[in-house]
Formats: structure tokens, C-alpha cells, sequence
């Protein structure tokens, strides 16, 4: 075993052997749901009666938050609108800040580690999953939206992408491409979950799998990609790392695992009494404090492991280290979903002080060295990946924007474009087609020509500076930039628009 280099990560912990077969249990992250504010529901009325008898409108107050601070939108709601499906949401333009924010750090990382983007359906057959989530899982029992075509033939939406990327391998011959295949995507879940902040039943994941070689470089490739999309976005995590060794060894440390659980049956949560034999592996994911002295004594994994599984292991943790990504060794981690095999991961949000605790479970992920074999592919092939939150990453950016504390940089147009009068209108379009063609995008409303209330909506925008064109800077071919903050005003040429705007916009 190479000496190990003292990093942030060993520093934190004991020996390199240590490292393996430490029987010191870390604290088991809670997936903290994030405390929303109730909303509150009132009744408007309105100064005219209306024609027709309606049902009344409920006002719905959108929570106040430092990103939002401009008049809140009234929320008009009556009997007549269709409801959103619970557990469902829209992400609506006030957060597009941040979701583009995580979609463009999904594409712009993975495609820096040279991933290639993929797609594959949201409608799968329910086989594909059952075969590989496993039929013991909370996802397959309990969370999956399975329904019948047509043809009376049984499909599911999926719950996750893993299985769906295994499948694309088989199906699209990806054996025949230069391996490993890496692919990506940013999709929709669907799990029928409980409801809660941070937890939905439409649900936006950034998946990346590496499929085709086996080698701990991966699998510290795929953590470090992972560690380095959150720390771009500004959010701090936590990287839990074990490993689960392959299916014997598993299979020998479940018996173990199961003999001890039954001897403490009587101090366990009715919910993990039931996974003893259902799911044993699963009690040691049990979020219940009943649970915990229990979980803390159990055998561990790592003690169950060959020394080729143990070594696999501690590769993967040595190039951690090399790559200064700390991590927290979790004896307890072993992943809700049947088919990981060695490495496995999962990403905690750093909470806050005040917040107390590890906060939310970001994302997770894993090595799957079966998983292709199973659904049908000629040989083994190896494989490892992870699949991120974005939900849950959007979460910890508005609640940092609450705090005051985002770091993402501001996105979106921060200059208006007011125009007053037909003539005005005209030349606007034009300038404004120039300015998008030189890579400047401004704000503007070409059906409004009131300079009024053309500012009070750059002011909801919270732009920084208004372009000005009324009919005599028409005729002088001059525009005004209004400071929006100081209320100076200046005449520009309108050959030097672009220009001037690039000074302001940056
Ligand atoms: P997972 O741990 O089931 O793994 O999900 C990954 C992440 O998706 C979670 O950590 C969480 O951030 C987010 N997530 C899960 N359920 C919900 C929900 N109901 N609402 C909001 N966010 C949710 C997998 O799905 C594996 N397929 C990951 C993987 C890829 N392993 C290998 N390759």
C-alpha cells in the first residue's frame, strides 16, 4: 500500500489501516427537510360585485424572501383552476436564477470531465426496474408510479436513471464504443413519495454514469466531479464514502447482519422490524432515533470484505486524498437501491450552525459491476455513477439568498429598454436586434409606451440602468441611460449603444 499523503481528509482521521476496518461508527446524516413557511390562505374581496355568481378567490402570499423583495404577486385562485397534483411543482421564472444556475453547471461540468450527453425515455417498462432496484426497496414497494398501457402492457415512470442507462447500453450496442461509455443527463423522476420540503414527487436529477471499466480512478472521478459541481455553485457538502464489497461478501455480511438485528428486535422501530427480513441492509439507513444505539453496535461492512475489496477501497480514498476532496467514512452507508456493488457515496448539504446537524441528502451514487450482466448483456460489464438532486441543490441556493449569502453570480438581463411612441417603437426593435446579435440581451415590453410604467416594471426587474428612446432622440439618433439607482441620466449615440452597455453590463 503506498504511504498516504497527509490531506485533509487523513488528517482527520486515523491510519490508512484504520481507515478500513475502524469500528468508530460517524453520525449518521438525517435528511433534514428544510423548514418552509406555511403559507397562509385569506379571502379578497373585490370592489365590484361580479357579473356572474363566482366562487370566492383565495389570495395567496408568496413567501418573502431577499431575492424577491418586489411586489408580491396576488395569487388568484378559484374552484374553476385545476390544482396541481400533489407532490408536484412548477418551477416558475422567479427561480429560473437558479435553476438555470444548476442545469448549466450539470452541462458545463460533466462536458469538462468529456461525459456525453443522453437521453433516454421517462416511460419505461416496470421490469426494468423491478429487476434492478430490487423488489425489496421502498422505491419498488412503495414509490413507484406504475400503470397500464393500452395494450395491457405494464409501464413505470422512473424513478431513477441507473437501470435506464444500463439498458441504453445493452440496446444501443454501446459495447462496440470506445469504453468506457460516460454519459449524462439532467431528466425527471417520479417517486410517490411523502410530500415535503425538498422532497417531491416530479424530481429533477443530474446523473452521471461511467460504464464499461472498473478501476477506483472512476470511482474518485465521478466523487470529485460531483464535489466540484456543488462547490462551483457556492453550496458546501459533505461526502460520505463506504464500501459494500461484491455480492458474497454482502451475502455473508447480511446473514451476520440479520442474526444481529433479530437479537435486538424488541428495541428496534416497528418499520425496521419489518425490513429484518425484507431488507436488513436497509434498518442501517433508518432515520429513527429508536433506532440509532442499535445501528451504532451493528457488525460492520468493512469488516466483511476481502482484502481485494478492501484494497479497491482504499484506492478510491487514496485518490481522494491526492485530490484533496475530504470525506467522512460511513460504516453505515449502504445505499437504498439493490444494485451497487463496492464504492458507495452520497453528498450531505453542510448545514449552518443554527440549523445544527448534516442537512440535506444532496445526491448519491455508486459502482454497479452487475447490474448490465443482469438485464441481459453478453459479458460483465463494470460500471459506476451518481445522480445529484437539482431540487434539493435549488433549496440550499434560496435559502442562502435568504440568508444573504449566495454566491452565485447574478444572472439575466440587468438593463431595460423603455420606448416612447410609434417612431420609437420602430428604431427600438431594430437597436434591440442589434444589441442581441452583439451579445447584449436587455429587457423590454414593445406593447407598452407609457415611460412610466415601462420603468416601474424595469424596476420589478431590478435592473440596474433603463436605455431611453423617445422621438427626439429618434431624431438625433441618440438614446438616455437612466442610472436606475441614482436617477443620472446620459445622451448616448446610438452608434455607441453597444458599447456603453458593455461598459455597464460587463
Ligand atoms: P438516490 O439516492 O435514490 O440515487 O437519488 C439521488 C438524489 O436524488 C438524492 O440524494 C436526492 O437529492 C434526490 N432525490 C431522491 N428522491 C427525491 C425526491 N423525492 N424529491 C427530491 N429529490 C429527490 C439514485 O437515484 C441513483 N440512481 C443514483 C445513481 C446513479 N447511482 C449510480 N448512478
Amino acid at each position: 500500500m503506498p504511504a498516504k499523503k497527509k490531506s485533509t481528509a487523513s488528517k482527520a482521521k486515523a491510519s490508512t489501516k484504520k481507515k478500513t476496518t475502524a469500528k468508530k461508527s460517524v453520525t449518521k446524516p438525517r435528511a433534514k427537510a428544510s423548514s418552509g413557511k406555511k403559507m397562509t390562505t385569506k379571502k379578497t374581496t373585490t370592489n365590484k360585485p361580479p357579473a356572474k355568481k363566482m366562487t370566492p378567490a383565495k389570495t395567496v402570499p408568496t413567501k418573502k424572501t431577499s431575492a424577491n423583495t418586489t411586489d408580491e404577486p396576488k395569487v388568484r385562485v378559484n374552484k374553476k383552476t385545476p390544482q396541481l397534483v400533489r407532490g408536484m411543482k412548477d418551477i416558475i421564472p422567479k427561480e429560473e436564477r437558479y435553476w438555470l444556475a444548476v442545469r448549466n453547471k450539470a452541462q458545463e461540468i460533466a462536458q469538462s470531465y468529456c461525459y456525453s450527453y443522453m437521453e433516454t425515455p421517462v416511460v419505461e417498462d416496470v421490469n426494468l426496474f423491478q429487476r434492478s432496484i430490487g423488489k425489496g426497496t421502498d422505491i419498488i414497494e412503495k414509490e413507484m408510479y406504475v400503470f397500464e398501457d393500452r395494450d395491457g402492457s405494464k409501464l413505470a415512470l422512473r424513478p431513477e436513471l441507473t437501470a435506464s442507462a444500463a439498458r441504453a447500453y445493452i440496446v444501443n450496442g454501446f459495447m462496440s464504443m470506445p469504453q468506457p461509455v460516460k454519459t449524462w443527463y439532467v431528466g425527471a423522476m417520479f417517486r410517490h413519495d411523502r410530500p415535503q420540503a425538498g422532497r417531491y414527487r416530479q424530481f429533477y436529477q443530474f446523473d452521471c454514469e461511467v460504464m464499461g471499466e472498473r478501476d477506483p480512478a472512476i470511482d474518485a472521478e465521478l466523487i470529485v466531479v460531483a464535489y466540484n459541481f456543488f462547490r462551483d455553485l457556492g453550496i458546501e457538502t459533505e461526502v460520505h464514502v463506504n464500501s459494500i464489497g461484491n455480492v458474497e461478501e454482502r451475502q455473508r455480511y447480511i446473514v451476520e447482519l440479520t442474526g444481529y438485528l433479530r437479537s435486538k428486535r424488541s428495541y428496534l422501530s416497528e418499520e425496521s422490524r419489518a425490513r429484518i427480513t425484507k431488507n436488513p441492509l436497509r434498518v442501517l439507513d433508518s432515520k429513527d432515533p429508536q433506532d440509532m444505539a442499535v445501528i451504532e453496535e451493528a457488525p460492520q461492512i468493512i469488516d466483511w470484505l476481502s482484502e481485494t475489496s478492501k484494497s479497491y477501497f482504499m484506492s478510491v480514498l487514496e485518490y481522494l486524498d491526492e485530490l484533496e476532496v475530504p470525506y467522512v467514512l460511513t460504516p453505515t452507508l449502504v445505499r437504498g437501491l439493490d444494485y451497487y456493488t463496492d464504492t458507495v457515496f452520497e453528498f450531505f448539504e453542510t448545514a449552518t450552525e443554527e440549523e445544527g446537524g448534516t442537512g440535506l441528502a444532496l445526491g448519491g451514487g455508486g459502482r454497479y459491476d452487475k447490474l448490465i450482466e443482469q438485464l441481459g448483456s453478453a459479458e460483465e460489464v463494470p460500471a459506476c455513477g451518481f445522480g445529484l438532486g437539482l431540487d434539493r441543490a435549488v433549496l440550499v441556493l434560496k435559502k442562502q439568498a435568504e440568508r444573504g449569502a449566495l454566491k452565485l453570480e447574478a444572472s439575466g438581463p440587468t438593463v431595460y429598454f423603455a420606448q416612447l411612441g410609434e417612431q420609437a417603437r420602430r428604431r427600438a426593435m431594430a437597436l434591440i436586434e442589434t444589441l442581441r446579435r452583439d451579445g447584449i440581451m436587455v429587457r423590454h415590453n414593445l406593447a407598452k409606451s407609457a415611460l412610466k410604467a415601462q420603468l416601474e416594471i424595469a424596476n420589478k426587474h431590478s435592473v440596474t440602468h433603463t436605455v431611453i428612446l423617445g422621438q427626439k432622440e429618434v431624431q438625433d439618433g441618440t438614446v438616455i441611460i437612466r442610472d436606475m439607482d441614482s436617477g443620472n441620466q446620459e445622451i448616448v449615440d446610438q452608434r455607441k449603444l453597444t458599447n456603453e452597455l458593455r461598459k455597464i453590463v460587463k
